[in-house]
């Protein structure tokens, strides 16, 4: 069980947490399995995280699902991979909406099967009245393709006169992208061990605070969710500034 939260820990605590929930692959790989497996073992962590985020006063959780660099895996494991997140949507669909949970996706549809993204679209709708968490998925999200796709639709704007480029600020960019609904994430965590973004959440975790640990995804629980959400309340964000006095 997780530890629980102080009201006042609550309130100075990350409203947006996102993850890159790496190290399926080595948790299999140490057990002598095939790689796939690791990757169901990691799925299934999913749920208690979501679960964990009410009390910790986190609203938005965005995970690191498949980059738009994961294709260059063996094509068995790409295909297990998309077989695992069909099936998923498909088993976790009437918990997620009952758990008041809303699921977006975010990263390109077009490269993907149409029977899952198919899934992805009725999810999305299916949820849609939900509040208490709201859950972001990266599918084929990459963060410079995200960026790309959003500057050529800005193109695309300024091309057929409805804006200018006198319009293309930050403001204006953030609106294209994937992400335009969500604030921007406040902590980012990465699980195994490696200190990189691999190209996640680029443009939004410009000032994010960054956590890198060593557990595989798979071993990962809510009780170390816990200790790092609670751990971010005592940084010491500045935003460019200077320290506001107490
Ligand atoms: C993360 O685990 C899941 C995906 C990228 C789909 P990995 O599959 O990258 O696991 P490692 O890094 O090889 O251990
Ligand atoms: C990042 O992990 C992508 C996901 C977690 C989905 P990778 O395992 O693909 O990243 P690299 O290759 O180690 O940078
Ligand atoms: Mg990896």
């Amino acid at each position: 069980m997780a530890p629980h939260l102080s009201s006042e820990d609550r309130a100075s605590g990350p409203r947006h947490v996102a993850i890159i929930m790496d190290g399926n692959g080595r948790w299999a790989q140490m057990r002598g399995r095939p790689r796939i497996l690791g990757h169901h073992a990691g799925a299934k962590r999913v749920r208690e995280i979501v679960e964990a985020c009410p009390d910790l006063g986190v609203k938005y959780l965005t995970i690191f699902a498949f980059s738009t660099e994961n294709w260059r895996r063996t094509q068995s494991e790409v295909a297990g991979l998309m077989s695992l997140f069909r099936r998923y949507i498909q088993r976790e669909a009437q918990d997620l909406l009952q758990r008041g949970v809303r699921v977006r996706f975010i990263g390109d549809r077009v490269k993907l099967d149409a029977r899952l993204v198919t899934l992805m679209d009725d999810l999305e709708l299916l949820t849609s009245h939900n509040d208490r968490v709201h859950l972001t998925i990266a599918l084929n999200y990459g963060g410079r393709d995200e960026v790309t796709r959003a500057a050529r639709r800005l193109a695309y704007e300024i091309e057929m006169g409805r804006l200018t480029h006198k319009d293309v600020d930050a403001e204006t960019l953030s609106k294209f992208l994937d992400t335009h609904v969500l604030p921007d994430p406040d902590l980012v965590i990465r699980t195994s061990g490696e200190a990189r973004i691999s190209n996640f959440l680029l443009w939004q975790s410009a000032y994010a605070e960054y956590e890198f640990i060593d557990t595989l995804w798979p071993d990962f629980n809510d009780a170390e969710f816990a200790r790092i959400v609670k751990s971010y309340a005592a940084r010491d964000r500045r935003f460019g500034g200077v320290k506001a006095k107490a």
